[in-house]
């Protein structure tokens, strides 16, 4: 299972919005504005490709010299649970680490929190809200 990094505007990074849509967004009756995507311009996107079918994806901004966030890490429905995710994340780090990073923060899905501790995350704060639904502030030293 290749893992490549997608540039902005490509064919693969409409494929990764789609796939970010269909799983992140339409379930909670959200889309992603415009001006929200532009921004990614400036992040490092990652996608996990069987031949030209985009299995998973995540991307990477830089928050400071030192540290990144991991966001928008969704795996297809149906391949869920079977290792794309953990790859994912591993392929994120090493990226993260060779640019130069100490730590890795996220806002996880409370939902999402046990697949994060098995991969060495920490739960940093309490619960809040965001995009309708509950979260928590995750991170890790690299
Ligand atoms: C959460 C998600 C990215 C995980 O990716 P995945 O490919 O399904 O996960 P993996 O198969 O690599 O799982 C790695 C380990 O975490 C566990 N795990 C996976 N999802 C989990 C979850 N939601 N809660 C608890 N544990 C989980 C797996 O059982 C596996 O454990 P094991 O190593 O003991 O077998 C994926 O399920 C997904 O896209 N979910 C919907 C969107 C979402 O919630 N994204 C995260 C937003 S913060």
């Amino acid at each position: 299972m290749p893992l490549k990094i997608i540039d902005h505007g490509s064919k693969e990074y409409k494929q990764m919005v789609e796939m970010r849509n269909q799983i992140l967004r339409k379930p909670l009756g959200l889309s992603f504005k415009p001006e929200e995507l532009e921004k990614e311009k400036e992040d490092v996107l990652i996608g996990a490709f069987e031949d030209d079918e985009m299995l998973g994806c995540c991307l990477l901004t830089q928050v400071d010299a030192s540290s990144v966030r991991l966001r928008q890490m969704a795996v297809k429905t149906g391949l869920q649970g079977k290792g794309i995710g953990r790859v994912l994340m591993q392929f994120a780090e090493n990226l993260a680490r060779d640019r130069g990073n100490r730590k890795i923060v996220m806002h996880a899905r409370k939902t999402a929190v046990g697949f994060y501790e098995k991969l060495g995350y920490k739960v940093a704060g309490s619960e809040f809200e965001e995009v309708t639904i509950p979260h928590y502030i995750m991170e890790k030293q690299l």
